[in-house]
């Protein structure tokens, strides 16, 4: 199974990866925040790949121009999704990739994925106390808070942590889209105003939470994929 964005390929792990993806994942800023240990080795990483990495709905976030991994995406059943219809969302990116948008932008279509064609009705996503970074992502997925956990023990980093888990049910998926201008997703109505503010239609001081910069915005929303009409 394949997905596609427009920068992105979403497929399989493979053992040939393990060079790639050494590099990335000995990073100390990159497992410990998500809870692993740093990868040790090539053959450490191919061995991950084998264990960890293959499961089914398990992708490796490759870049459309060359196909190179880049990072991880996947869906996950666990203790927080335990029901048939239910995923946790799990993600990481090398760091050289930080800050470019790549993982919401993986992030939207596996959750297309999950709601559409796998039909789930819930997707988890969890951040320890402290990862403002994920925390961003899922806030600007639209995800909302649930609950905290503490004490959580992380056994391969012998530490105690406290964790933050988010949703993102279906109903509140149908309602959101991704916003290009705004670099996150925001309900349809409120996408529905921004394109009328495009048009000159109605006044930007219709939506008084945002700056508008009309002629970017005109720009933005001529190729947005939501455009009305
Ligand atoms: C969290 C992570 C997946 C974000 O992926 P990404 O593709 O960089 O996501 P974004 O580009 O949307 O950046 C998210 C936030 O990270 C911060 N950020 C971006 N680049 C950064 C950098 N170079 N240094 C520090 N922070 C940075 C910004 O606050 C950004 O939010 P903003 O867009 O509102 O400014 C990535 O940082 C990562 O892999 N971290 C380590 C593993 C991890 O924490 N995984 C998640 C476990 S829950």
């Amino acid at each position: 199974m394949e997905l596609y964005t427009e920068r992105l390929c979403l497929r399989p792990w493979r053992e040939e990866d393990a060079e790639a993806l050494y590099p990335l994942a000995r990073d100390p800023d990159v497992g410990p925040p998500a809870g692993w240990m740093p990868h040790t080795s090539v053959e450490n990483s191919r061995q991950i790949i084998r264990t960890v990495l293959s499961a089914p709905t398990v992708f490796a976030v490759c870049k459309r121009e060359d196909g190179m991994p880049i990072g991880s995406i996947g869906l996950h059943k666990n203790d927080l999704a335990c029901h048939d219809d239910e995923y946790e969302l799990g993600y990481w990116i090398g760091k050289p990739y930080w800050g470019q948008g790549m993982i919401p932008e993986a992030s939207l279509e596996v959750l297309r994925y999950a709601f559409e064609d796998l039909g789930m009705a819930r997707i988890w996503c969890g951040h320890y106390d402290g990862n403002v970074k994920s925390r961003r992502v899922q806030e600007k997925l639209g995800f909302v808070f649930h609950h905290t956990t503490e004490g959580i023990e992380i056994t391969e980093l012998n530490q105690i942590r406290t964790g933050h888990v988010m949703l993102m049910t279906r109903e509140r998926w149908e309602e959101l889209c991704w916003c290009k201008y705004l670099g996150r997703c925001i309900d349809k109505g409120m996408c529905y105003d921004m394109q009328m503010i495009a048009m000159d239609c109605i006044k930007p001081s219709a939506l008084t939470e945002i700056d508008i910069d009309k002629v970017l915005l005109n720009e933005v929303c001529k190729c947005c994929p939501n455009k009305i009409g």
